[in-house]
């Protein structure tokens, strides 16, 4: 028979989620410490496990994964916001919907972004030199939200979105903010109370919505049908009833794919330029591969598969995955390493504990880029992007973007943070908890 897992002794009643509520992303890394790669809690009469095994998160996301359903309070509330979207739906509907949106993301459509990507990473950089000529701070967190809406608007959407980009920031930050409050008090409010809470939460995802249906009403008016991913949703047809999809479930993948495309990317690049911006050293290193290999300057195209900056980005999204934590719920009782998993419970997978454990990564803390020059001895001891049938969709589009705005900013300027790395703040991702000042001195001007 499995044994139970051990785990932390909690409130009489409300078990460990005042734990999880007040400090999630401390008292996981330090449950797994201290009981090792199963751990068992409560929430309330909830039974949860943390899996810190890169054989029980295979076990999970991939082996078993048939087993495993989002059916997870924290998705649910996601719902509100999202709807059915890629993220949140499952079984038979999700794969459909996953289906349609793949082709999207093949290595030759990927392609086809470059040339923007490029674009819009050069106007930042030209935006830069004349904050650097003035002396003044640029807010890296702000700008890198900014900059990854605008291309994942244009790209998936063909839409001018960067006038949008004050209001969604909002929008997502209050978003985020009602979420946690709502995933983690122990008496839910009931979301139709016109309390200020849930006027704030009305108002935030009204104001998201609003930019989503103008880029589909823009389509749909428009005489061209486009050749992005919206074209591919709006032309896609239920294999059986030949039906396309409703504008609500248009509606509800757009608003998905703009949300998950940029701030997860927007908060990767912000903590990579923090880390390189407090580790000197590693950044002349980029620097200096980056005028040697791109002596012209460095294009999309090129930074793509470039190594010296894969390593960088790779080594802070070790240390800051933004996808920090996710969630299943078992549909049937299982077995994770040898320990009880029973059924409708739920299974909490987190790239924030596994990522920092010193058996996986020696030196774990340390910002050490060069630990990527061999690839990880397992497959899931690194999973930023989650792994198996709902690993992310945008991996090749993220890593594509991440590497040629890092490179060519690596290339361009010389920069200092104005504190430590930031702290995070875990929420449905990891973010900075406060903003990354940078102070950015131009490199020499004519190796543009
Ligand atoms: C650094 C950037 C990114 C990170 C770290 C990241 C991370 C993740 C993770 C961990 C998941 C799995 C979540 C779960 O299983 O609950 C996921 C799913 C997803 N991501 Fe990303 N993501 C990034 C960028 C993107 C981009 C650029 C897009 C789209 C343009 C995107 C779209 C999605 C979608 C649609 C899903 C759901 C996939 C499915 O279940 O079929 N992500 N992402």
């Amino acid at each position: 028979m499995a044994a139970i897992a051990p785990g932390p002794r909690g409130h009489f009643l409300l078990g460990n989620l005042p734990d999880l509520r007040t400090r999630p992303a401390a008292f996981l890394a330090e449950s797994q410490a201290s009981f090792g790669d199963v751990v068992r809690f409560s929430f309330g009469g909830k039974i949860a496990h943390l899996v810190s095994s890169p054989s029980g998160i295979r076990h999970v996301l991939q082996t078993n994964a048939k087993n495993y359903t989002k059916n997870t309070p924290g998705v649910q509330k996601l719902k509100a916001i999202l709807g059915e979207g890629l993220l949140t739906s499952d079984g038979d509907f999700w794969l459909r919907q996953r289906r349609i949106a793949q082709p999207a993301f093949h290595k030759e459509r990927l392609a086809t972004f470059m040339d923007l990507i490029d674009r819009h990473a050069e106007a930042l950089c030209a935006r830069w030199r004349a904050s650097a000529a003035c002396a003044e701070p640029v807010e890296a967190h702000r700008e890198m939200m900014a900059l990854t809406l605008t291309i994942v608007g244009e790209a998936l959407f063909g839409a001018d979105v960067a006038a949008d980009a004050p209001t969604v920031a909002r929008a997502l930050d209050e978003i985020l903010h009602v979420q946690d409050a709502r995933f983690t008090r122990a008496l839910p409010l009931p979301t139709w109370l016109p309390v200020e809470e849930n006027l704030r939460f009305r108002r935030a995802k009204a104001a998201l919505d609003d930019v989503c249906w103008r880029m589909i009403r823009a389509r749909r008016a428009s005489s061209s049908g486009g050749n992005d991913l919206l074209a591919m949703l709006m032309d896609a047809r239920d294999p059986e009833t030949g039906q396309g999809m409703t504008d609500d479930q248009l509606r509800d993948e757009v608003v998905t794919l703009f949300v998950s495309g940029h701030e997860t990317t927007a908060n990767a690049l912000s903590y990579a330029l923090a880390l390189l911006g407090t580790h000197p050293e590693e950044q002349e290193a980029l620097a200096l591969s980056a005028s040697s290999d791109f002596p012209h300057g460095v294009t999309c195209a090129a930074a793509y598969r470039w190594a010296p900056v894969d390593r960088v980005v790779s080594e802070s999204l070790r240390l800051y995955p933004p996808g920090w934590l996710f969630a299943r719920s078992p549909k049937e009782d299982d077995v994770i390493d040898g320990f009880a998993i029973p059924q409708h419970s739920f299974v909490f997978v987190s790239a924030w504990v596994v990522h920092r454990k010193e058996s996986l990564w020696p030196r774990a803390s340390a910002f050490e880029p060069a630990r990527f020059a061999t690839p990880p001895t397992d497959r899931f001891a690194y999973f930023p992007f989650s792994g198996g049938p709902r690993q992310c969709i945008g991996i090749g589009f993220a890593e594509m973007e991440m590497h040629a705005i890092l490179s060519r900013i690596a290339r361009a300027f010389r920069w200092r943070s104005e504190g430590p790395v930031p702290a995070v703040d875990p929420k449905v991702t990891l973010r900075p908890r406060t903003e990354i000042s940078l102070r950015l001195e131009e490199r020499v001007a004519a190796s543009r």
